[in-house]
C-alpha cells in the first residue's frame, strides 16, 4: 500500500514509518525538516503545509496518516491557527484530491478538556478544552467533512523521543533526582507500537469510515505504581514523595470501543518496552506484536 504521512519528522511518525517500511509499504512523508529516513520505499517532501496543500503527482495514495501539528500546550493562538487548523484544512484539500480510503488523524484526549467523569469514553462531555484540544477537535470535523477519517484520541504516546510526563519521570530517575508524585489511577499512555498496531488493523480490515476512538494502554494501575516500576527497572536512587490527588476527579480512559478492533499492550508492558528502547538508544524489539 502507499501511505502519505504528514509531520514525518515527529518521533511518532518516524516510529510508524519504520514499521510501515518494514511491512513492505511505500511511504511519502511531508514535513519542513528532514526526517533522515533512508529507505528505497520512502520519499520525503519538504513542505510547509500551513501555507498551502502539496500538489502530489503520486497516486493512488491508500491511506493518509495526518500527524503534523503544533503538539505542545500553551502556545499562542496564531500557532494553533496555522499549524493545526490551516494545516489540517490543507490536508483535507489534499485528501479530496487524492481520495485515499481513509485518513488516520492523530487527535488527542485533550479534545475533552476537563474530564469530570471517573471514566472517559468517546461520549464524555467536552468541557473547557484548551486551545490545543479545541483545534484537534476542529481538525477531526474538518477532515470528516471531506473524507472518511478515523480520529485516534491519544494520551501521552511513548517511544524514543517522546516528551511527556513519563519522559520527565525517566529523566529524573536517571539523575537520581527526588520526585513528588500525585497518586491517581493511571492508564494515560500508549506505546507508539500500539498506534502502529491500530493503523495496521484499520488498513487490513479496511475500516474506512468516520469514527473516533479513545486510545490508551490496556489495564489500569496507579501513577505511584508506574513510578516505582520505572524506579526499579532503572535501579534509581531517587526518593519518592507520594501525595494524594485532591480537588479534581481523577479519571481513567476507557478504550472499550477500541478493544473491538485492537488490543493494546498492558500499561506496564508498554512502559517496559519504552524503557528497553530508551536504554538501548533505539527502537525496541517487539516481534510478538
Ligand atoms: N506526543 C504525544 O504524546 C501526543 C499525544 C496525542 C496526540 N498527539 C498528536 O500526534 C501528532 C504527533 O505528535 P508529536 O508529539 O510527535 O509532534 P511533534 O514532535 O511536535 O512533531 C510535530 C510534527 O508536525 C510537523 N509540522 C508542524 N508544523 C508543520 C507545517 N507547518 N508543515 C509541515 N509539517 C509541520 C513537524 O514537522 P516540521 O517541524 O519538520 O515541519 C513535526 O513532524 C500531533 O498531531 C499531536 O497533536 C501527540
Amino acid at each position: 500500500m502507499i501511505f502519505l504521512v504528514t509531520g514525518c519528522s515527529s518521533y511518532i511518525a518516524k516510529y510508524l514509518i519504520k514499521k510501515l517500511l518494514a511491512d513492505g509499504h511505500k511511504v511519502i512523508g511531508i514535513s519542513r525538516t528532514n526526517p533522515n529516513i533512508v529507505h528505497y520505499n520512502f520519499s520525503w517532501l519538504a513542505h510547509d503545509l500551513s501555507k498551502n496543500p502539496y500538489k502530489l503527482d503520486i497516486t493512488p495514495v491508500d491511506i493518509i496518516i495526518h500527524m503534523a501539528a503544533q503538539s505542545l500546550l500553551n502556545k499562542p493562538a496564531a500557532e494553533y491557527l496555522h499549524s493545526n487548523i490551516l494545516l489540517t484544512y490543507h490536508v483535507s484539500k489534499m485528501a479530496a484530491e487524492l481520495q485515499p480510503g481513509v485518513v488516520v488523524y492523530a487527535s488527542s484526549m485533550k479534545v475533552y478538556g476537563e474530564i469530570r467523569e471517573e471514566v472517559a469514553t468517546e461520549n464524555t462531555d467536552i468541557i473547557n478544552p484548551e486551545l490545543y484540544g479545541q483545534t484537534k477537535y476542529f481538525g477531526e470535523k474538518l477532515l470528516q467533512e471531506t473524507i472518511p477519517t478515523i480520529s485516534l484520541r491519544m494520551p501521552g504516546v511513548i517511544a524514543v523521543g517522546s516528551h511527556g510526563w513519563i519522559d520527565n519521570i525517566y529523566t529524573k530517575l536517571k539523575k537520581n533526582d527526588p520526585l513528588v508524585i500525585y497518586n491517581a489511577p493511571y492508564n494515560h499512555v500508549v506505546h507508539a507500537c500500539d498506534v502502529y498496531g491500530i493503523i495496521r488493523q484499520i488498513s487490513t480490515t479496511r475500516y474506512y469510515k468516520n469514527d473516533a476512538f479513545n486510545v490508551c494502554a490496556s489495564g489500569i494501575t496507579t501513577s505511584q505504581d508506574i513510578v516505582e516500576f520505572m524506579k526499579n527497572k532503572l535501579f534509581s536512587r531517587s526518593s519518592l514523595e507520594i501525595k494524594e490527588q485532591r480537588n479534581t476527579v481523577a479519571h481513567v480512559i476507557s478504550n472499550k470501543k477500541l478493544l473491538n478492533m485492537y488490543h493494546p499492550m498492558d500499561v506496564k508492558d508498554s512502559l517496559a518496552l519504552y524503557l528497553k528502547e530508551m536504554l538501548s538508544g533505539g527502537e525496541g524489539k517487539d516481534e510478538n506484536r
